[in-house]
């Protein structure tokens, strides 16, 4: 059984326009518009897509916070809307990182008392508050007042928070925003770390590059729908995106016609080829090279980004 189903979710908004002093329209948003998903157990899924596309949105109704007009979905099995409570027993969230703690309390007073709202004691409360602050590496920081938190700090106690009652599965809404390269990174390794230990993770991120190093599957949402689907190698395949080489030669030779060949930095030729197979087709090309008995500069492989599928996805 799949940690998270969905099927057909429909999610409309009314806005409300302002026009003039008192008059308003009212305008609907189709922010969710026939989702369908099924991510495994155990495996990150990353969800992107451009602002206001319907991540968030879906994610809310995931975690029963909102309604969907038509469509359904599971988490862990139990249906969001007629096993609302199981389904936030089974799962953590993220949503606003820097949202739902109290700023006179430290960081591991606001852990414990979520625990208590969790339904444990007061001393397993604050046990587990303390645990989770040496998890997420707050460490010391844990001891000091919320209203003192960076956004980095405050990014790692909501995953703690979200951590609490142990859920197999985690939606996490952007959990590295704002954050700097090395505060992002460690979120990074907490969330390989929390998949190492077998929670299934539902991740947004505007960082390509990030979710595709963590995500075994993605989906791109554009106006509500899901515009692609595959593991990030599959998107790649699928749009037709190829590898680039580029080798440096040292000396002057015959070069294969199909091969497009550039003054290089250091003043040598370099061969330019597109490649859907890189590992076959750098070889060979090494081994033209030398059996000209020429020789080899620098090698470079240059990988079609997510960046690229995103962007032919979303653009068209
Ligand atoms: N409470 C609300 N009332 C009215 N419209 C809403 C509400 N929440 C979301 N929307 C609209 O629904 C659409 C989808 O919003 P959503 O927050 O799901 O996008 P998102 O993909 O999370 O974007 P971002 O990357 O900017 O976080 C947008 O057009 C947004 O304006
Ligand atoms: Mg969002």
């Amino acid at each position: 059984m799949e940690a998270v189903v969905c099927e057909n979710l429909v999610k409309t908004f009314t806005a409300r326009e302002k026009s003039g002093f008192f008059r308003g329209s009212r305008k609907t948003v189709k922010a969710v518009d026939g989702v369908s998903l099924k991510i495994r157990r155990g495996e990150v899924f990353g969800l992107v897509g451009p602002n206001g596309a319907g991540k968030t949105t879906t994610i809310k109704i995931l975690s029963t916070l909102l309604i969907p007009d038509s469509g359904d979905a599971w988490v862990n099995g139990f249906n969001v809307l007629s096993e609302a409570d199981r389904v936030r027993e089974s799962l953590g969230l993220v949503l606003s990182p820097d949202k739902g703690f109290y700023s006179r309390l430290t960081g591991i007073e606001n852990l414990a008392y979520y625990g208590r709202l969790y339904g444990l004691d007061k001393s397993s409360a604050v046990k587990r508050a303390k645990e989770l602050v040496e998890l997420v590496g707050l460490g010391d920081d844990g001891l000091r007042m919320y209203d003192e938190y960076s956004l980095g700090m405050k990014a790692k106690l909501s995953i703690a928070k979200s951590l609490i009652h142990d859920p197999p599965i985690l939606f996490l809404d952007e959990p590295t925003i704002g954050l700097d390269p090395l505060s992002a990174r460690k979120i990074r390794q907490m969330i390989d770390n929390l998949v190492k230990q077998g929670k299934t993770i539902l991740l947004t991120s505007h960082n390509m590059w990030e979710v595709e190093s963590l995500s075994a599957e993605v989906a791109v949402i554009n106006k509500g729908r899901i515009a692609a689907l595959g593991t990030p190698n599959e998107l790649k395949q699928k749009l037709g995106l190829v590898y680039l080489l580029e080798v440096e030669v040292l000396g002057n030779g015959e070069f294969d016609s199909g091969w497009r060949v550039e003054a290089g930095e250091r003043g040598h030729p370099v061969i330019h080829v597109e490649s859907r197979r890189p590992s076959e087709d750098l070889p060979e090309i090494l081994e033209k090279i030398r059996r000209q008995g020429l020789q080899i500069g620098f090698v470079r492989v240059h990988e079609p980004s997510m960046e690229e599928v995103f962007a032919r996805v979303v653009a068209g």
